[in-house]
């Protein structure tokens, strides 16, 4: 049953995190809705796409399906983890959550309009974060009348195998929610968490995009080929995928947002993307989502 607005907003503001909304299906939304699900929380799944209430769960289930063939979770686990996730595509379902992430992507008109659409659709004491890996937080804070409670939550992908959490505060954000959500991450989510000021790139992607844009120059300028760069790198300095295998893991179109972002902000030549990752992601060849990157997938 519902809970009446005066104990919901009792709810969403001091007890422990437990309802989690996040917006956006695609491989980090529907990453973080897995992980959530199987920690034991009660998961909503904002999407944007008719498709995607078939499509979302569908992905998430074969995910899970891996796990369960790994060896990493027991059927009981998936099937239950399954019913935790709740696939809509109105944003007012997300309205008795605790925590809402953002996991759309990567373009700043589209995260402002659903800050400004979650202000009206959620109560002022829901926590707003954004999984964002390059946009300021900032920007995302001044799209709601609750500037205080919004922070940056920068999973990583895969979301249920990397550890790391990014915590961003933004310069208008109470340290109580940012300790919170913290605390979530680290004791529910079982994930460690570094903080990092509200720059682009945090710390992470303003090292590791610039690393990618090179191995890419270096195949586009004829030196080797991706094959050769990503075993260079696996064997010569035992990285577990080399530059451009993880380009297309990321998302060629992720990459190359984030490293529009972090050039907007830093106008730093190593930032720029180079013409054959634009071209790339304009023929609509964004990586291992897509089914074709540098590398083909079947
Ligand atoms: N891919 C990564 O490795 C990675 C890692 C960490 C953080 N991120 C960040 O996570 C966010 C999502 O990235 P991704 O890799 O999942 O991208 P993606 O392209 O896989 O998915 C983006 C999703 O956003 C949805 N979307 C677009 N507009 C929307 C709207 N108005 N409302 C709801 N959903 C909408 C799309 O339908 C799509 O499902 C980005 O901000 C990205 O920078 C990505």
């Amino acid at each position: 049953m519902p809970l009446d607005p005066a104990e919901l907003s009792k709810d969403v503001q001091h007890q422990p995190i437990t309802r989690l909304g996040i917006v956006g299906s695609g491989t980090m939304g529907a990453g973080i809705a897995e992980l959530c699900a199987v920690r034991g929380l009660d998961v909503r799944l904002m999407v944007s796409r008719e498709s995607s209430l078939i499509g979302a769960p569908r992905r998430i289930a074969e995910s899970l399906d891996r796990r369960v063939a790994k060896g990493k979770l027991d059927n009981g686990a998936r099937d239950d983890a399954l019913a935790r996730i709740h696939v809509t595509t109105d944003l007012g379902e997300l309205a008795d959550r605790h925590l809402v992430v953002e996991a759309a992507r990567e373009d700043g008109a589209v995260k402002r309009e659903i800050f400004g659409a979650l202000d009206k659709a959620v109560p002022p004491e829901t926590i707003l974060a954004s999984t964002t890996s390059s946009l300021s937080i900032a920007t995302l804070a001044r799209a709601v009348s609750r500037p205080e409670r919004v922070i940056g939550m920068h999973f990583f992908n895969p979301v249920s195998t990397l550890r790391l959490v990014e915590i961003v505060p933004a310069l208008l954000s109470d340290e109580a929610i940012c300790a919170r959500v913290e605390q979530f991450a680290t004791d529910v989510l079982d994930k460690t968490c570094v903080r990092t000021t509200d720059r682009s790139g945090f710390v992470v992607n303003a090292l590791l995009i610039p690393y990618l844009l090179a191995a890419v120059r270096m195949v586009e300028e004829g030196v080797a080929s991706p094959e050769q760069v990503d075993l260079a790198m696996e064997l010569g300095c035992a990285h577990p995928m080399g530059p451009l295998r993880l380009a297309d893991l990321i998302g060629l179109d992720v990459v190359a947002a984030i490293a529009g972002s972090l050039h907007e902000e830093f106008k730093q030549p190593h930032y720029a993307a180079p013409p054959s990752l634009l071209r790339l992601v304009e023929t609509g060849w964004h990586g291992r989502k897509s089914g074709r990157g540098f590398y083909v997938y079947s």
